[in-house]
């Protein structure tokens, strides 16, 4: 069964993106054994510190999934420093890490109505100078994305129907 590591690219506890990664994993059932990562733990990337646990531990958990499901708000146009800053450690050695060839799949999320598009383009842009496997699919988008949360649940079945349907393209094109 594959592995797959979600990065939520939000920290907050009422986090759309966070809700969408629940809902995916229940949607996912036993397709997939799922982890989710939590970029939180991460200090602020310097080079001189070589030997963080949550550092070590993120890289761990990206090496050992099958594939990678970004789920990520759009900030001022871009992805959250907090999500840059997770993935600028998981980067190095420079086009020898861990995200060569690694399977991604990117969900963006945003309050308004373009659903985090330019967030999607910025981050297929990194993961791509990364050498990574960004999965060719429709842009699977989730608009207005605080209103479909209702206590922590998210709720909008053609929003998760279209990304569940994409997702289950990812997985079956991965090795695990
Ligand atoms: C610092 C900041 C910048 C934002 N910039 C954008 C933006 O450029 N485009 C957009 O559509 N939404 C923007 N938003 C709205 C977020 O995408 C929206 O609040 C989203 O629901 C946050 O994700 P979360 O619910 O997972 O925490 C911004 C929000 C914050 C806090």
């Amino acid at each position: 069964m594959p592995r797959l590591l979600f990065i939520p690219g939000s920290l907050r506890a009422a986090s759309s993106s966070r809700a969408v990664v629940r809902a995916l994993i229940g949607r996912l059932g036993c397709g997939a054994n799922c982890d989710t990562a939590d970029i939180g733990l991460l200090p602020h990337y310097n080079a001189d510190v070589q030997d963080d646990p949550a550092v070590a531990a993120f890289i761990s958990a990206i090496a050992q999934s099958d594939g990678v499901v970004f789920v990520t708000p759009e900030y001022n146009y871009s992805v959250p420093g907090v999500l840059k800053n997770a993935i600028d450690w998981a980067s190095r050695p420079a086009f020898a890490s861990v995200f060569v060839d690694k399977p991604c799949f990117v969900v963006t999320t945003s309050g308004g109505a373009l659903g985090g598009v330019r967030a999607q383009a910025h981050l297929k842009y990194v993961l791509n100078g990364m050498l990574a496997r960004v999965f060719p699919c429709k842009e699977v988008v989730v608009p207005m994305a605080n209103a479909s949360v209702t206590d922590g649940v998210f709720e909008n079945d053609a929003v998760l129907a279209f990304a569940e349907e994409n997702l289950a393209g990812f997985l079956a094109s991965l090795d695990g």
